[in-house]
């Protein structure tokens, strides 16, 4: 026998166990998502278009929500756009009803953020109704119509 019993080698293994679990936790916290095996059933922060895309024209927002897959009561979505420049500026509008949606009537839309919101860490909204189908659009020229910013989600609850 060597200087090294089984006593030994089991507790060099649970020490090791221990420390590459520790280890990979701070991984995740370190890319700004800590713990997601926690997190994973409580709500979710989703940034409209993805961390790339975000919210501009001409990306297909409907794909984009279908791909997403189920939105739940409390997540967060996130809208992230440029401030305004000389060629162009995005907004965030809440349209009343599919019809309007349908045809990108902003008549009677109301503005939850501004041309200048979408700065920074983003524009949050909360899906805080279940069942609630919540119709977005962009509030600026014709991004609606004909620039493909319109998407709608209805969360389901947990
Ligand atoms: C956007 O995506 C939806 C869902 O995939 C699709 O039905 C629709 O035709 C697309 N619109 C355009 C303009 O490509
Ligand atoms: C959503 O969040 C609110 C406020 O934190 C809480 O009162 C409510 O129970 C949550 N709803 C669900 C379905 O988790
Ligand atoms: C200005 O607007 C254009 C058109 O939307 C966009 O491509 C560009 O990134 C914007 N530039 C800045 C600095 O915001
Ligand atoms: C947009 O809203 C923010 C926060 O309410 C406000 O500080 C800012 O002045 C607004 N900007 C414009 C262009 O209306």
């Amino acid at each position: 026998m060597g200087g090294f019993s089984f006593a030994q080698g089991f507790v060099l293994m649970v020490t090791t166990t221990i420390l590459s679990v520790s280890f990979s936790a701070f991984g995740a916290a370190e890319k700004g998502q800590p713990f997601p095996e926690l997190l994973a059933e409580g709500p979710k922060r989703i940034v409209v278009g993805g961390q790339t895309e975000r919210w501009r024209t001409n990306l297909n927002y409907t794909d984009w929500a279908l791909k997403n897959g189920q939105f739940y009561v409390n997540d967060t979505i996130v809208f992230k756009y440029d401030p305004p420049n000389v060629t162009d500026q995005y907004s965030v509008y809440l349209l009343p009803d599919m019809f309007s949606f349908q045809t990108c009537n902003l008549k009677r839309a109301k503005m939850v953020a501004n041309v200048t919101q979408g700065g920074g860490e983003g524009f949050e909204f909360v899906l805080e109704v279940c069942r609630q189908t919540y119709y977005f659009a962009c509030g600026e020229k014709d991004h609606c119509k004909n620039g493909q910013m319109k998407f709608s989600v209805t969360p389901e609850s947990r």
